[in-house]
């Protein structure tokens, strides 16, 4: 089955979708984004993806380029035309195409990109046996909730973890706190089994994953605060984890190369991530 994208208002095979060279997301990263993963071709938490989006539109003063009612029936009909079961949908919208000015263009519309594909979702292995992570200097700007596809800070994290033999980079704040990953939201229970993650201000994206497992733990009755960690707290933590939308729930083991606890994943973790899979595999 050959692939489809869908680019401003037409559905056109993959291989030949494009955007104009001034597009504003090409020519300065003033666009937005949102993954959402696909199961049993559904789409998991659209609408608080939805939401997301909506406010990073907001903040970035981006025009919406459809009704929900609408994203929502591009997103299915773009699964459905790459025969996507279990994948994710990638939706772009940018500020549109403009002679190239740094300040916002008068009449450009907002220009959208919906593409789908087929993903396994983190190797069994890694679920079963933990991964590593190396933690850096958080890098990037102040409003880290926008969902912006400027990404370099991020790219330049994971390219390093990658080359470390690491699954991902925690970002560590001036104050020596971590703030999160590169592409996914930073946890830890403590010694005294207090789960730990930082509260959604600007600097973390509130991830849809991480909002879920709130959920969970609430609906559960387990305690937990919404906190900075520091990166010593962490390699003193007696588990780690990470959440995003494509890799779900995954234990961390290893930080900087030094064990997480007695180095495999943790209780909670494994209860966490079972708790979540059976959620959206409903
Ligand atoms: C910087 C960052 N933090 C956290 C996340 C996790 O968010 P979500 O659970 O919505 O995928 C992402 C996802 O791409 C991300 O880019």
């Amino acid at each position: 089955m050959s692939r489809i994208a869908y680019v401003n208002g037409r559905y056109v095979p993959h291989r030949e979708a494009a955007v104009h060279i001034e597009d504003r997301g090409y020519q300065f990263a003033d666009g937005v984004y949102e993954v959402t993963a696909v199961r049993g071709g559904r789409l998991v938490d659209e609408e608080r993806h939805l939401k997301r989006l909506d406010r990073s539109l907001g903040e970035l003063k981006i025009a919406q380029p459809m009704s929900h009612a609408a994203l929502k029936f591009v997103c299915r009909e773009v699964v459905r035309r790459n025969g996507v079961r279990d994948g994710i949908v990638y939706l772009q919208v940018t500020r549109g195409v403009a002679p190239r000015d740094h300040s916002f263009p008068k009449d450009a519309a907002p220009s959208i990109v919906v593409t789908s594909r087929r993903t396994k979702g983190a190797p069994q292995k890694s679920v079963d046996e933990g991964i590593g992570v190396i933690s850096l200097p958080d890098q990037r700007w102040a409003r880290c909730d926008i969902k912006s596809i400027s990404l370099l800070p991020n790219i330049l994290g994971k390219q390093q973890a990658r080359e470390a033999g690491a699954y991902e980079a925690w970002q560590i704040d001036r104050d020596g706190n971590v703030t999160e990953g590169t592409s996914t939201n930073a946890w830890i229970v403590t010694g005294r089994g207090e789960l730990v993650t930082r509260r959604a201000d600007s600097t973390i994206l509130n991830g849809v994953t991480r909002l879920a497992i709130l959920d969970i733990v609430a609906r559960q009755g387990l305690t937990f605060v919404e906190r900075p960690f520091s990166l010593a707290e962490a390699k003193e933590a007696r588990e780690a984890f990470l959440t995003s939308t494509t890799s779900f729930v995954l234990p961390v083991v290893l930080i900087d190369g030094e064990p997480v606890g007695d180095g495999r994943p943790g209780e909670l973790t494994r209860k966490l991530r079972a708790a979540y899979a059976g959620q959206i595999e409903q």
